[in-house]
């Protein structure tokens, strides 16, 4: 049995977006072709792997995580010529590639639904079908099985008067939900993963792959959408088992998307002798600025919150053999800086981009780094509705205004909580479309593009890509870092997140690290300073920090880690 520390601690992973990475073809689109001519860059700054969003064949409907065929690949995003391509020479870099598997739905275009459309038993058995009441039809279908709620809005179910059926989809209609309780269904996808190993790739990242399993009894949910009967469901465990010992996954590198779990099924999930991924990923830090946790009210984000979350996740999955994925960002969450930081004027947008990276690479855990992020990029502010492309904030605007608000507040609001805005194209120079484009893109770009850009900051060491290399940099050079224990401390301040990291017999560098972040645009007291003298600084985003009564005193957005 592995250690998960041992196999991961000094690893750190890039996701790329394929859509919005870089255009090779000029069509506005990002491609396969795209990634490749960018590896240079990508080894420049460290990485280890690269985790590549869906490029299979899909109508698009969620920009790929709606699958029409998983062994083939969208032409706009290239062939399998060209991922040979990417694949040799990644791996010529010394980058591992880490595919997406979107296994909880397939597209409705998908040839097995189509089939059971046509009312193939073996088909219909492959997704969550339920008859409708007899004399259903589309005018008047009744009401779906239950009254659980779609991700992206309305209901789970739709009704299908050629069959007589409601379908159940947890994300979009045209996404429908596989049933896995089918051990045909279950072959298949160990199919597919097998398939991509073979074409050696280094591993596979599992799109909401804990609501796999739903329960044998449907019943409707009185409390709330009915997450709770399908999230961590009854067979999950078993499945996810299943597929990694069928699929031959043991022991490569695999994260899942956890939407809505616990620690305790997340110590499950990645706990090495349970055999069933290697690291997962969670989402109750990034709702702390959910009102009453829903994300389309908006609130401040609750650093006292965030810092609890943070804290019981890395302390309990530590104490539980869990391990896991560290990130603030990907394509479904805004921008870091802009969320939890300020990006008003230049000083605090440097901070702030450089404090989120501090505390993500300074945890146990394996790191993430989104595209775009090592370069600080923020949320585009789009003005007005049309710039959004995304299914789910197009449904939210409307859902929004049904409910009462005014356009000019749903607007604010997809403004703040929009999938879109992690989703505008990489920015690689100050050019007209920052050198993701020739064409034009399919997504606006932030007009900060100009001095905000991976040509800019390459060469400047002071630049937030400067100062994320170095945090790569110091993780594979700091064993504390990659295998220490984690206590998280009580700071003077409750917009201050502190914590310890401490390797008995480190055997090289620092055996004992402090972490201290300050989440607020004002000075703030840290922790007491007795005992900071002799430690040295390991690394800062700032010197503005002060002695004060015993008190150590950080600046606005000051992130420190102090080592002894
Ligand atoms: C995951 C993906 C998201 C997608 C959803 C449905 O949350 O990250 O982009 O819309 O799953 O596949
Ligand atoms: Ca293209």
């Amino acid at each position: 049995m592995q250690d998960r520390a041992e196999q991961l601690g000094d690893k750190v992973v890039y996701q790329i977006y394929i859509r919005s990475f870089n255009d090779s073809n000029g069509d506005g689109i990002g491609d396969i072709r795209g990634i490749t001519q960018r590896l240079d860059y990508l080894k420049g700054l460290g990485v280890d792997y690269l985790w590549i969003t869906p490029f299979f064949s899909s109508p698009q409907v969620d920009n790929g995580y709606d699958v029409a065929d998983y062994r083939t690949i969208e032409p706009m995003y290239g062939t399998m010529a060209d991922f040979d391509e990417l694949a040799r020479e990644a791996g010529a870099r010394g980058i591992g590639l880490m595919l997406d598997m979107v296994f909880n739905h397939t597209s409705t275009s998908h040839a097995w639904f189509q089939r059971a459309l046509a009312g193939d038993p073996k088909y219909l058995a492959y997704y969550k079908f339920v008859d409708a009441a007899p004399g259903a039809s589309a005018k008047d279908p009744g009401e779906p099985p239950t009254n659980w709620l779609s991700k992206f809005g309305g209901s789970a179910w739709e009704y299908v008067p050629s069959l007589n059926k409601w379908y159940l989809h947890l994300f979009d209609t045209s996404q429908a939900d596989l049933n896995w309780d089918n051990p045909e269904v279950r072959r298949e996808l160990v199919d597919v993963v097998r398939f991509w190993k073979d074409r050696g790739v280094s591993g596979f990242r599992f799109d909401v792959v804990n609501l796999i399993s739903k329960p044998d009894h449907l019943e409707d949910d009185d409390e709330g959408d009915g997450r709770r009967f399908y999230t961590d469901g009854p067979h999950v465990h078993e499945y996810i088992r299943e597929l990694v010992r069928e699929g031959g996954l043991d022991g490569m590198v695999t994260v899942g998307e956890m939407s809505s779990t616990s620690i305790e099924n997340c110590i499950r999930y990645s706990a090495p002798r349970y055999h069933e991924l290697s690291q997962t990923f969670s989402f109750h830090h990034l709702k702390v600025d959910y009102r009453d946790g829903d994300k389309w009210a908006l609130a401040e984000p609750n650093i006292a919150a965030l810092r609890d979350t943070l804290a019981s996740w890395q302390e309990g999955m530590t104490a539980g053999g869990g391990w896991n994925a560290l990130f603030w960002s990907n394509h479904d969450q805004p921008r870091p800086n802009s969320r939890f930081g300020d990006c008003s004027s230049e000083e605090a947008w440097r901070r702030s981009s450089e404090l989120v990276g501090t505390i993500n690479h300074l945890m146990r855990g394996t790191p993430y780094i989104y595209q775009g992020e090592e370069l600080g990029m923020t949320d585009p502010g789009f003005a007005s509705i049309d710039e959004y492309r995304d299914v789910e904030s197009l449904n939210y605007y409307q859902i929004l205004q049904d409910e009462g608000k005014t356009p000019g507040e749903a607007l604010r609001i997809i403004g703040r909580r929009s999938r879109d805005n992690g989703r505008t194209p990489m920015q690689w120079d100050e050019s007209k479309h920052a050198g993701f484009t020739t064409g034009t893109p399919w997504i606006g770009i932030p007009s900060n593009h100009t001095t905000v850009n991976a040509k800019a900051e390459v060469r400047d060491p002071e630049s937030v890509w400067s100062y994320y290399r170095r945090l790569i940099s110091l993780r594979k050079e700091t064993p504390v870092i990659q295998r220490g224990s984690v206590h998280f401390l009580d700071a003077l301040s409750d917009k201050v997140i502190a914590f310890e990291r401490t390797l008995d017999d480190a055997p090289s560098g620092p055996a004992r690290l402090v972490v201290l972040c300050n989440f607020s645009g004002t000075r703030q007291p840290a922790i007491a300073s007795d005992g900071l003298a002799e430690g040295s600084l390991l690394i800062a985003n700032a010197r503005d920090m002060h002695e004060e009564e015993g008190t150590l005193v950080l600046g606005p957005w000051v992130a420190a880690v102090f080592a002894w």
